[in-house]
């Protein structure tokens, strides 16, 4: 049985590396078939004439396609050796492009590897162009699809993460959930609960698993900045970066913030390029300390002792929350209601003069402690892995 997980950006990988992990200690394979024909071929030369590829369930392999939806260093690089994710088996480089080119790109590009490796199952993980693209084509070849993260709606359809995310549901064959939401929000949308599977949050599989190696970062002594004395802040949603003004309003509340507390604010290439396109990359004060894009330990460990987040990501919501650190969310919505209403998040929509009195409260120690969601317990990969091997097991062998 062969089953290939889909990685395209920066989001992904932290998602795709503990399912790889829960994988592999099931005892699966995780070679191509190239590697697997040439094992055969040696073994045949030994003697072992009736040996053949994929008859046991021993024999799973899982294996993994980068897209290169994100391609730079660190965008990408950096998390497949952090997170130990092993060298991609497929690369397809289709790299950025409009929505259109982008996502045909990664389908024609992909359908060579399902044609070639014709895998029982593709395993795509949450919202991004990738995410569509490889259910799609997937699905078109009579192939199964998982989706991980499934679910979860902002009920904003100018999002390009919520059409994603609407398409990959409707047409993947397993439905993975991280929340309660998203049970009710498949259901709603007609599809049938036989499909659905409440299991938990794959990303805090890896916070929980590599906490010890987060807990070792020197990144707060490179940017001296003292553990609960900082915030963090991340913007890259094109409907807050993409337009001067509400970029400029941004800008002016991080300086507003920094004023205050001391601000780093690791970059995101996109909203790099609209900061200098806009000129306003020099308008951020020298409170605020910009930085590349982080690896995942060390970005981890920023927010993990920083006193408040400012963010527009949907997975910082999360793991804010499972941090307990106080996350102001720069949207009108969220996906992911569970982070405001057991978690530690506040939405604040474009309500700019609101985000910074939520900021200044909270620097005054004044905020919602939240909890932990249920089965947010750095268990959901080995859920996911354990569902797919009953399922897989009754139609394949
Ligand atoms: C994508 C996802 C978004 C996710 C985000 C995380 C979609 C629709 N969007 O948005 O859901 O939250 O990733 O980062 O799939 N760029 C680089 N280097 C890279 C990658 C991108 O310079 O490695 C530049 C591109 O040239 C482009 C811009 O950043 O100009 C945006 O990249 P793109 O992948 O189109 O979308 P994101 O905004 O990153």
């Amino acid at each position: 049985m062969k089953i290939i997980s889909v990685v395209g950006a920066r989001p992904n990988f932290m998602k795709v590396a503990p399912i790889h992990k829960a994988f592999i200690q099931l005892g699966v394979r995780n070679d191509s078939k190239a590697q697997q024909v040439e094992e055969l071929e040696n073994k045949n030369l030994h003697g072992e004439k009736h040996a053949q590829i994929n008859t046991q369930p021993l024999t799973i392999n899982h294996l993994i396609c980068h897209t290169g939806q994100h391609y730079d260093e660190k965008m990408s690089k950096i998390f497949f050796e952090e997170l130990e994710l092993p060298q991609p088996h497929f690369y397809l480089g289709v790299g950025s492009g409009s929505h259109a080119e982008q996502t045909a790109k990664v389908m024609i590009e992909f359908e060579k590897v399902l044609i070639n490796e014709l895998p029982d199952l593709v395993i795509v993980v949450g919202d991004v162009n990738s995410t569509i693209a490889c259910s799609l084509t997937a699905v078109k070849l009579g192939i199964k699809v998982a989706h991980v993260e499934a679910g979860l709606r902002s009920f904003d359809r100018k999002m390009p993460e919520e059409i994603n995310r609407i398409l990959t549901d409707s047409i993947a064959d397993y439905l993975f959930v991280t929340e309660k939401s998203g049970i009710t929000n498949l259901l709603n949308e007609g599809i049938s609960k036989d499909k659905i599977f409440f299991v938990g949050n794959v990303m805090i599989d890896s916070l929980v698993k590599f906490m010890p190696i987060i807990q070792t970062s020197n990144i707060r002594s490179i940017y001296e900045l003292d553990k609960g004395d900082y915030c963090v802040v991340t913007l890259h949603r094109p409907s807050n970066v993409d337009n001067y003004e509400n970029l400029k309003r941004l800008i002016d509340l991080i300086n507003n913030v920094s004023k205050i507390k001391k601000v780093i604010f690791p970059i995101h290439p996109r909203t790099k390029n609209n900061l200098e396109r806009f000129n306003l990359f020099y308008s951020l004060n020298h409170n605020t300390i910009i930085s590349e894009p982080l690896g995942y330990n060390d970005f981890v460990s920023l927010i993990k002792d920083s006193v408040l987040v400012l963010t527009d990501s949907g997975g910082i919501q999360e793991e804010t929350t499972y941090l307990g650190v106080p996350c102001i969310t720069l949207r009108n919505t969220t996906e992911r209601p569970v982070t405001i209403e057991v978690g530690t998040n506040y939405l604040v929509g474009d309500n700019l003069d609101l985000a910074y009195e939520l900021a200044e409260k909270v620097l005054n120690g004044d905020y919602k402690k939240g909890q932990v969601p249920e089965l947010w317990d750095g268990k959901a990969s080995e859920r996911i892995v354990k569902t797919l091997m009953e399922k897989l097991t009754i139609y394949n062998l």
